[in-house]
């Protein structure tokens, strides 16, 4: 599928995409395997990704890995999918570091069981120099808890007198999120059919053209990702303006 790679406009390319990995579990189903057949089978789908928003120049991708509503699944999913975390973790460092890419997380790490924390937190000193792309985890993240921790810090640096609640701006806000420094995602992702946000990324998505694609997460293959970013593309990008009005910005 090279010609639709070289269909995309390198000039026009999202500078972040978010992913909301889904399906996992009904494609392992479809199969007549447990659903952790289908998270085992959704790594190299991780790779695809992560490799083709490389090659193609993407400067972040952030994947939905884990959300906060996640632990109210059997324990034994959740185990084998903090297991395969880890794993994963470890084995991909190498080809992170090979392709000159830094790992992040963002969402309530601390909660995680000591073993994934402690291969986060080797995975993303290991690669903290790195600067091709940035790839970020959503772990034990949810966008309404990021929010709710944001006012509580906006609140508190009010009480204690830093800050007045008038001058409180969308700037403040950005940085008093787990996304502080990295720039709002232009694109988001679903597969699996379903068309919902599922407390991922809410603030930052204000802007982002949504695509869904119609595949489970372990189908998803590199071609997908440009047939996204080609959608992307030919969609016209307003922000609340007229489309005369952005047609006289780009003479
Ligand atoms: C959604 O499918 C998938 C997840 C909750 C987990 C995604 C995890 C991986 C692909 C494992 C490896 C990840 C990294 C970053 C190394 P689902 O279980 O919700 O599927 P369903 O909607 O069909 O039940």
């Amino acid at each position: 599928m090279e010609d639709l790679k070289s269909l995309i406009d390198k000039e026009k390319l999202p500078r972040h995409i978010a992913i909301i990995m889904d399906g996992n579990g009904r494609w392992a189903k479809l199969r007549g395997k447990p659903r952790v057949f289908g998270h085992r089978n959704g790594v190299q789908a991780v790779r695809e990704a992560t490799e083709a928003a490389a090659e193609i120049g993407v400067e972040y991708v952030t994947l939905y890995a884990f959300s906060t509503e996640n632990w109210g699944r059997p324990k034994a999913e959740v185990n084998a999918l903090m297991t395969l975390l880890v794993g994963t973790l470890r084995k991909e460092v190498k080809t992170l570091n090979k392709n000159n890419i830094r790992l992040k997380a963002i969402g309530d790490l601390k909660q995680l069981p000591e073993k994934s924390y402690q291969s986060l937190m080797e995975g993303i000193e290991e690669t903290k120099n790195n600067t091709r792309m940035t790839l970020v985890l959503a772990l034990n993240y949810s966008a309404k808890w990021e929010i709710m921790r944001a006012v509580r810090q906006l609140a508190q640096e009010a009480k204690d007198g830093n800050i007045n609640p008038t001058d409180i701006s969308e700037k403040h806000f950005d940085d008093a999120l787990s996304t502080k420094g990295i720039p709002h995602p232009e694109l988001m992702i679903r597969t699996s059919g379903e068309k919902r946000i599922s407390n991922f990324l809410l603030w930052q998505i204000a802007y982002a053209e949504l695509c869904f694609l119609p595949i489970f997460w372990p189908e998803f293959r590199k071609e997908h990702l440009y047939q996204a970013i080609l959608d992307f593309q030919n969609r016209e990008r307003r922000f609340g303006k007229t489309g005369d009005q952005i047609a006289r910005e780009g003479e």
